[in-house]
């Protein structure tokens, strides 16, 4: 069995002494100064680019819970008003740059040759490129779920040696099961990309996450999916509550 990715983005959401809260929580719960992450499982958390810090100085240099950024630029410094490069998210603590989220895709502009040119970004640096594909529900009335969603990965993957590929993780995540205006999957659904992603991907990245109104309910429904090794929230992680209850649902189906 793989190892589980269950992680959360906080999108533009938690202040500082929010992000403190349940950053001191969570590391708490994983056993403080000697926190270790639930068998089988990898913990992650992406917060806003103004709480790396504060969220590393609490998780520690050590922790077992990977910290990541929701975007970086793909050129190392520069005249680039308003961004952070991956040496900088890298400065601040970061380990992963999550690229190509829907938001991202719909409303900065980000392209499938950006986010080649970012996942290239994140590998050279030695961080770990977490690429999410989805399609919108347009597309997938249209029938073209899976041809669509691999032609964003394989853009995005384009040139990546064996060694590097290894590195990046994917989420899928469907753009019509996303956020409040979202409504979640059911299992039948994704079968059928998840066996187009994993006839490409299965055994040559370090994971195949699933993102799109995951819950209590869903999520070991969700797990279950052949090919999935991971599950990438949002809303119902931003309590730490959910999120640790997430993390058990993910041991237990490790432990089955
Ligand atoms: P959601 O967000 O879990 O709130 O639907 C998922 C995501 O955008 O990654």
């Amino acid at each position: 069995m793989s190892t589980l990715w269950i992680g959360t983005s906080w999108k533009m959401t938690k202040t500082l002494d929010e992000a403190r809260a349940w950053s001191e929580g969570l590391r708490e719960a994983l056993g403080g100064d000697t926190a270790q992450a639930p068998a089988g499982v990898q913990p992650f958390v992406i917060p806003s680019f103004t709480a790396t810090t504060t969220v590393r100085g609490i998780l520690g240099e050590d922790s077992p819970v990977l910290l990541g950024v929701q975007n970086a630029h793909w050129e190392d410094a520069g005249a680039w008003t308003g961004e952070v490069s991956v040496p900088q998210a890298k400065d601040a603590g970061a380990q992963i740059v999550e690229i190509g989220h829907s938001e991202r895709r719909e409303h900065f502009g980000e392209t499938v040759e950006t986010t080649r040119l970012k996942v290239a970004a994140a590998l050279r640096h030695g961080l770990t490129p977490l690429l999410c594909i989805g399609e919108s529900a347009d597309v997938k009335e249209a029938g073209g779920s899976s041809e669509f969603i691999l032609d964003q990965a394989r853009g995005a993957l384009e040139g990546l040696s064996v060694e590097e590929l290894s590195r990046v993780v994917i989420a899928y995540e469907p753009i019509w099961a996303i956020g409040e205006k979202g409504r979640p999957a059911t299992v039948e659904e994704l079968v059928e990309p998840f066996a187009a992603l994993g006839a490409e991907y299965t055994g040559k990245v370090a994971g195949l996450l699933y993102g799109g109104s995951v819950n209590l309910d869903n999520a070991a429904g969700l797990l279950g999916i052949e090919h999935v090794t991971g599950l990438f929230v949002g809303r119902t992680a931003w309590e730490l509550d959910g999120y640790l209850e997430l993390l058990r649902i993910a041991e237990a189906h490790t432990a089955a």
